[in-house]
């Protein structure tokens, strides 16, 4: 924790320290949390860092969503505070910074029903039973543009976009810059956080020694996400109306605001982005969803057998910037 930045969180009104640091909790690919805030007269400006770039992530379609993720979460974390959150898109670029909006904190209420289950969100990599989902669920992802896809289907081209992920340099860079062996660090991803088994671990350090894993360990490993999906009584893929920025912080919102409803419903979901991200399969995604539009997402559903793992953040110092 920075001395400049806990001095900084010492200035801002004790209710907004609770708003951002409960933002923090928002999800992000990889657990990079790439938000930095700056303090502002009245507002906070909240930036992308491109410093935690993923090269697997060419069009930043994992940071802008993430950053929508960020915002819908710092949102409703306002409710809980009798604050509304105004958010306003600013999407500037200089140099390696992406300012992505500005955000003002005012006295007001908002009924969401959704404030009261966001710090319950969580990522869940167990297996789902086949319970079916409540039609309550579906139709409130429905309306948060998340189609149902065939779970069987979905499964081909995961395991095709996983053999492909895992013999790509830069997907295995990615990984390989944030998973950690030590379950203390305040970003990235831990063993435990994953649920890897012994043999995992010693494939993906494999690939990390490698740089790439053969293709009969990369089909090996991409056996436990398939079988997953297999076992998931449902699979959704969230749609946007194009990759552009705009659009994309938008959907992270929405994705927020779906997996908070599949949780709030005692059920839960894992994304498998592998599908989307690799140029090779997302054609394939994009004709499983439909006419509904670009997809950004894709993420299994179900009951979980096991509560899920925690994950660690960095601290509101940390990411504070005068
Ligand atoms: C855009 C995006 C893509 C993600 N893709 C994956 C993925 O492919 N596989 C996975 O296991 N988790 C994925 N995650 C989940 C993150 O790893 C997770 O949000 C992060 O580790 C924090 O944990 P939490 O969600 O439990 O708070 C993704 C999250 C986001 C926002």
């Amino acid at each position: 924790m920075t001395t400049a930045g806990h001095a900084l969180a010492a200035t801002l009104p004790a209710a907004h320290r609770r708003v951002l640091s409960a933002a923090l909790r928002a999800p992000s690919a990889h657990n990079a949390q790439p938000w930095r805030i700056s303090v502002r007269p009245g507002r906070y400006e909240l930036h992308y860092d491109h410093h935690n770039y993923l090269p697997a992530d060419p069009e930043d379609r994992d940071a802008y969503l993430c950053m929508g993720a960020f915002c819908e979460t710092l949102v409703l974390a306002a409710v809980r505070e009798g604050l509304v959150a105004e958010v306003r898109l600013v999407l500037r670029r200089t140099g390696t910074d992406l300012h992505v909006a500005d955000v003002e904190l005012q006295p007001g209420v908002v009924a969401d029903p959704l404030a009261a289950s966001v710090a319950d969100r969580a990522t869940n990599r167990s297996r789902y039973t086949d319970e079916p989902l409540p039609a309550a669920l579906t139709s409130a992802l429905r309306d948060l543009r998340c189609v149902l896809v065939p779970t069987g289907e979905v499964a081909r081209i995961v395991r095709r976009a996983s053999v492909l992920s895992w013999r790509d340099r830069r997907f295995v860079g990615d990984l390989r810059a944030w998973i950690r062996a030590d379950a203390d660090r305040p970003d990235g991803m831990t063993r435990r956080q994953l649920r890897l088994a012994g043999y995992e671990w010693l494939a993906l350090r494999a690939a990390f020694v490698l740089g790439r894993l053969p293709a009969p360990l990369a089909r090996a490993y991409s056996g436990r996400d398939i079988r997953l999906l297999g076992e998931a009584p449902a699979v959704a893929v969230l749609c946007a109306d194009s990759d552009s920025p705009a659009d994309l912080v938008a959907a992270g919102r929405r994705l927020l605001r779906a997996w908070t409803t599949i949780c709030a419903h005692r059920f839960g979901y894992h994304p498998i982005s592998i599908a989307i991200d690799r140029p090779e399969t997302r054609p394939d995604v994009a004709a499983l969803a439909g006419g509904h539009g670009t997809p950004v997402a894709l993420f299994r559903i179900g009951r979980p057998t096991e509560p899920a793992g925690e994950s660690n953040r960095l601290q509101l110092a940390d990411v504070l910037r005068g």
